[in-house]
């Protein structure tokens, strides 16, 4: 870790959350951290975020809070949007007017999924949903504010904690005899301990950078400054993401009668929210600009499913 990082300050949003739990904890060593809860940071109140911002002073801002109903946001994008789209935009402006390094997560649901390959940074957006919608106007409007920025588009996150499909189907498993899951939609899981860690080591790279090269942070982040793809490495559906967790699950308890799983068919899952058929992510610039190399999503959904055993 950089000298210059002592005492650094970061402020984190959305600290209940999947990706704000763990980056709590994984970016402890490297400075003072500030997450305030819901109560005292509401994201749809802007005096709010500018008036914790000023008082806190961060170097780093890392926003994890989000509205990540997907289907429910289908039904209030007003509220999507203030807190997706509005609250990252006044969050980049004060990080530029103090300075401060930004960093934001962003959805593979900008596109719209009739790519037949993995899509990079530099392909066109296409949301078909209101999330979708709404994350894609966040992004737009950090990049736009002039703030040094990293922005991390992922996809599928799951983790030991919070609400995510790992959890939901484990339950659903031991109460149902069969289950039938989408398995039309290709995707990767993304761990949420993973996105932290490579929050932690963007910023000690950037760190790094401002120290070696005697400048300011903004200076140091020019180059790097941009969105980034980082989602599990790998491809799977829906229906593979289940079969594989149950499957796992069944080999740490085999004493229990878990359901088996059938794939369907988008069609026969309607939803709120339509959904893009591919959003696979292609993770490479991540690679060579942070040698930041995701792991296979086989293997982080090991290390999850072995945290629920303990
Ligand atoms: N989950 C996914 O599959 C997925 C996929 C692609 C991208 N992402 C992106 O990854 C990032 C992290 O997602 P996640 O999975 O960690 O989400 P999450 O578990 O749903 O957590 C979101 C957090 O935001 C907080 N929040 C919601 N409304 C707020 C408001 N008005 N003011 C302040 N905080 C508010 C929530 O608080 P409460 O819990 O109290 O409501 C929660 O702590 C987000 O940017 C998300 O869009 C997620």
């Amino acid at each position: 870790m950089a000298e210059s990082t002592t005492n650094c300050r970061i402020l984190i949003t959305g600290e209940c959350g999947q990706v704000g739990e763990a980056l709590r904890r994984t970016l402890a060593p490297l400075g003072e951290i500030y997450s305030p809860t819901l109560d005292v940071l509401d994201l749809t109140d802007t005096d709010s975020i500018r008036k914790i911002v000023r008082e806190f002073h961060p170097r780093w801002i890392v926003n994890a809070a989000a509205h990540t109903a997907v289907d429910k946001a289908e039904s209030e994008p007003d509220l999507a949007f203030a807190i997706n789209a509005t609250a990252p935009k006044v969050l980049a402006e004060e990080a530029r007017s103090l300075g401060a390094g930004m960093v934001h997560y962003s959805t593979d649901y900008v596109f719209n999924g009739t790519k037949k390959t993995p899509y990079v940074e530099s392909d066109a957006t296409g949301p078909l949903n209101v999330y979708g919608s709404s994350k894609l106007a966040g992004e737009q409007a950090i990049a736009a504010s002039g703030a040094a920025y990293l922005t991390f588009r992922t996809s599928w996150v799951y983790g030991a904690t919070g609400n995510n499909f790992v959890r939901s189907m484990l339950r659903l498993a031991a109460e149902r005899e069969h289950l039938r899951i989408v398995g039309d939609q290709y995707g990767a899981p993304t761990w949420s301990f993973e996105l932290a860690q490579l929050t932690a080591h963007a910023i000690a790279h950037t760190e790094q950078l401002a120290a070696q090269s005697h400048c300011s942070l903004v200076e140091a982040m020019l180059p790097l400054s941009g969105l980034y793809h980082a989602t599990g490495a790998g491809e799977t559906t829906w229906h593979g993401f289940a079969a594989q967790t149950i499957s796992g699950w069944q080999k740490r308890k085999p004493e229990l009668k878990l359901a088996t799983v059938e794939a369907i068919t988008t069609a026969e899952y309607p939803t709120a929210a339509k959904r893009p058929v591919n959003s696979l992510l292609d993770c490479s610039k991540l690679a060579a600009t942070f040698g930041w190399h995701m792991m296979d999503w086989k293997d982080s959904l090991t290390r999850v499913l072995d945290e629920l055993d303990a």
